[in-house]
């Protein structure tokens, strides 16, 4: 009997929120010796800290992500998400927390491909169910337009010499040009397409709002500039 009435206490809790995050979008989030960490890792944990807020990261593909919202399964998500006016009839999203924009990645010696243009007719890679994907469809008539699931294949793609090019958002891109992929790959043109960030909830989720007023509150406090400064080595425009 005792143990009965504990399972009933037990299942009368309230649930645990659930943060969705994927776990391979250097260096917003990823991990080390099994742990996550990164920009939107120590971001959000910082918020939770501030209002309150018991949670639990829930690892998964980014395609999984906006899926998870709209059918409750996951409670927010903070994954380098660009806000667009697709996504925003299906959830909510926070204030913008960052200025991204889109790059291109090819090997370092190649010559050939130094714009979008230059990618038309040939192979190239990004991560599925994200802006580039959509971005490329739209803008250019590539040979090959390889989806993947996870950032790292697309290295792998392109140091294999599978694809010609990776096409996808600047920081994870910048960041494997000047690390691991140091020497063996590069960025070149502009930033295509303004990749604003925020983070996502399910529509009318009641925690939007608190984040929200976390989120402003170190935008002006110095949190998140300290923040931005510790993982992008320079201080926020
Ligand atoms: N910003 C892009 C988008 O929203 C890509 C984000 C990928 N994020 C990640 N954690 N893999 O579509």
């Amino acid at each position: 009997l005792a143990m009965v009435v504990l399972m009933t206490g037990g299942m009368a809790q309230a649930a645990e929120t659930v943060v969705g995050v994927d776990a391979n979008f250097m260096p917003f989030e990823f991990k080390v010796d099994g742990k996550l960490t990164g920009f939107d890792v120590e971001l959000f944990e910082a918020i939770a800290k501030e209002i309150g807020l018991d949670f639990k990261w829930q690892t998964m593909d980014f395609n999984g992500i906006i899926p998870g919202l709209q059918s409750k399964s996951i409670d927010a998500a903070i994954a380098g998400i660009t806000i667009k006016s697709e996504r925003e009839e299906v959830v909510d999203f926070s204030h913008p927390y960052y200025d991204s924009g889109l790059i291109i990645l090819v090997a370092a010696d190649n010559n050939d491909i130094k714009v979008l243009e230059d990618l038309k007719g040939k192979r190239v890679a990004t991560k599925l169910a994200t802006t580039s994907e959509d971005y490329l469809k739209k803008n250019v008539d590539t040979k090959e337009l390889k989806l993947l699931p996870n950032t790292d294949n697309l290295f792998m793609e392109l140091m294999s010499g599978g694809v010609d090019a990776v096409f996808f958002d600047s920081p994870p891109l910048l960041y494997f040009a000047q690390n691991q992929g140091k020497g063996k790959v590069k960025t070149v043109g502009p930033l295509y397409q303004g990749q604003p960030y925020g983070i996502a909830f399910p529509e009318g989720s009641p925690l939007r709002e608190k984040v929200n007023v976390a989120l402003l509150k170190f935008m002006e406090d110095g949190t998140y500039d300290k923040l931005y400064e510790k993982w992008f080595g320079t201080s926020p425009k």
